[in-house]
């Protein structure tokens, strides 16, 4: 089992129509949580950190950690930087393992996008590893520092991108948002079902947390294989923490990790259950 290429993996969740959770960890408590409810369920998951963490959670130091658990897991796991914004920080991940790498290119024009995308899979393609793009504009940003508007992706774009780069798996905005939606999402499956016509490659969905089970089926049976998750885990250690300070008000610092470690692990679950992965590995 163990560390694996995405393409792979994303492949086998196109022929079985499930998507892999695509889960974000910012340090070694939320791996711990994330790889627990993978074993446990039996799914192939990723585990994933974004460029615009990386001042919390030095690559550095969370490479080798993301690395050895997903050597040891006894499911297969891909380690993926997200939303890399700059090319010596894709090129830094690749160095360091990672077995994929997405390039952000929302802000930039789509003939930016197509040339800065092709030279980082000729990168990636080096190390064996795949590559990540996005079309379009998911809402919010994923470090929340931003609060970036919605253009959904245009199905010409798409199409363009697609055929220009081949990329190995093609993220779009369709009504998605990073962080907490302000309303419930309304998400565009019409969009998305043209878009899966024209891309030949796996769909990525950003935005997870707040999406419904239902939602996430449908997205699922229009070809969405990997769906992107951080706030709902971040949101639950801290629900999670106050129900500890309120329970145990003398809690200590190891009583805290392992609820950290439990609700990325409830989190996690659930996830994969609506994302249909279960019994996947
Ligand atoms: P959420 O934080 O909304 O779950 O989005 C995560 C994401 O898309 C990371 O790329």
């Amino acid at each position: 089992m163990a560390l694996v290429n995405m393409t792979e993996m994303l492949e086998k969740a196109e022929k079985g129509n499930y998507a892999v959770g695509s889960f974000s960890v910012l340090n070694m408590e939320m791996i711990l949580g994330t790889v627990k409810a993978a074993e446990e369920l039996k799914a192939p998951i990723i585990l994933q950190i974004a460029e615009g963490r990386l001042g919390y959670a030095p690559l550095a130091l969370m490479a080798p950690m993301m690395l050895s658990a997903a050597r040891a897991a006894s499911v297969p796991v891909a380690v993926h930087l997200d939303h890399g914004l700059r090319v010596p920080t894709i090129q830094y991940a690749l160095d360091l393992g990672f077995t994929s790498v997405m390039f952000d290119g929302s802000k930039v024009t789509l003939q930016e996008n197509i040339e800065t995308t092709q030279k980082i899979i000729q990168l990636a393609r080096k190390y064996g590893a795949s590559a990540e793009a996005e079309i379009g504009k998911v809402g919010g940003s994923e470090d929340g520092s931003e609060d970036l508007e919605l253009m959904a992706t245009p199905v010409e774009d798409a199409k363009r991108f697609y055929e220009e780069t081949k990329v190995d798996a093609l993220a779009v905005a369709i009504g998605n948002a990073h962080g907490v939606y302000k309303s419930a999402p309304q998400l565009q499956f019409d969009r998305l079902a043209k878009l899966d016509e024209v891309v030949g490659t796996a769909l990525v969905l950003h935005g997870g947390s707040g999406i419904t089970v239902e939602d996430f089926r449908k997205c699922i049976d229009l070809g969405i294989r990997k769906i992107n998750v951080m706030t709902a885990a971040l949101n639950r250690i801290a629900d999670e923490t106050k129900i500890l300070a309120k329970e145990k008000p003398g809690f200590n610092y190891f009583d805290y990790t392992q609820c950290a470690v439990n609700a990325v692990y409830q989190n996690t679950k659930e996830h994969i259950l609506a994302f249909r992965s279960e019994n996947r590995a």
